[in-house]
């Protein structure tokens, strides 16, 4: 079947500390940290205005997902397939393409109720470079800002979601426990050359993100990272470590919000011809051993 989505655009997250976000994106991460003048933040990794937006609020969660396709043409074609399911669609008007800082969008959700916008145009800021105040360069183009992994219960229903509506193609299942005594499947799904933009793993955590993953172009740059996040006292929720199906050397820190980062070099490029579905039993070659988040610290008894 045809697949407008060609990459993951960019991601909203709905941030209560950040202040400890600036700390965590800007000085660890190496991303850019744009304020606008609505108290958002944009993050950006690239060319493009933004990559990551923090919105503040509660939640300390995935707000939406932005997923870019091609052009006008192919935004039509995504909205009348969505459509043709039965998925409400919302045609975006001007003033909130240009809040997303592209040409058009559209929105909607998925069986499961996460906030998805399908757009194009995105603005590219050629005038104001992408500087990364860690001298860090992220991996994107085509391959977009990286990937997402999203908590679902009924996986078999999300996976006809975007696999069959949206175009999504199945690279391969992990079989594991990814956290010792809860054997689940992992399934990943890309949209370019990229191993994988989406994946969906059945954990029953309250959260909608598993994990955010952005790529860096050296490994001396993950190095580095995992130096600052170390210095700084930053949890991490998996160590360093190499991915058994997308070869990802990576770490994974805790951010402020709760929810991972994965933070890695070398992903797998797939290449659709010669591509076949794969199956593993373990997330990783080596490393990502899982550490127990800390337990907030207890309030001091007054004698
Ligand atoms: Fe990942």
């Amino acid at each position: 079947m045809s697949s407008e989505v060609e990459a993951l655009g960019y991601i909203g997250l709905e941030v209560s500390d950040l202040a400890a976000w600036r700390v965590f994106a800007k000085e660890e991460l190496g991303l850019q940290w744009v304020p606008r003048d609505d108290g958002t933040i944009d993050l950006r990794t690239d060319q493009y205005a933004t990559r990551i937006r923090l919105h503040v609020g509660p939640r300390d969660d995935l707000a939406y997902a932005g997923w870019e396709v091609k052009d006008g043409a192919a935004l039509a074609a995504l909205a009348a397939r969505l459509e043709g399911v039965g998925v409400t669609v919302d045609r975006a008007d001007a003033a909130v393409a240009a809040d997303r800082r592209v040409h058009s969008l559209i929105r909607f959700t998925d069986p499961e109720g996460n906030a998805h916008e399908a757009f194009f145009g995105p603005l590219q800021k050629t005038n104001d470079p992408f500087v990364s105040p860690t001298g860090t360069r992220f991996k994107t183009g085509r391959q977009g800002l990286g990937h997402l992994v999203l908590a679902c219960r009924q996986k078999a229903t999300m996976m006809e979601f975007f696999t069959e509506t949206l175009g999504f193609r199945l690279s391969d299942h992990i079989n594991t426990e990814v956290v010792p005594g809860r054997p689940i499947e992992i399934s990943f799904l890309r949209c370019n050359g990229r191993h994988h933009s989406l994946a969906l793993a059945p954990v029953p955590i309250p959260k909608k993100i598993v994990h955010l993953m952005v790529e860096v172009t050296t490994i001396d740059d993950v190095g580095r990272a995992l130096d600052r996040c170390m210095k700084g006292g930053r949890h991490l929720t998996f160590t360093l470590g190499r991915h058994s199906n997308d070869e990802m050397l990576s770490f994974y820190p805790l951010t402020p919000s709760g929810f991972d980062v994965e933070y890695g070099w070398g992903g797998l490029e797939v290449d659709d011809e010669s591509w076949h579905v794969l199956t593993h039993d373990t997330n990783s070659a080596w490393g990502h051993i899982y550490q127990r988040p800390p337990k907030p610290a207890k309030l001091e008894s007054v004698a």
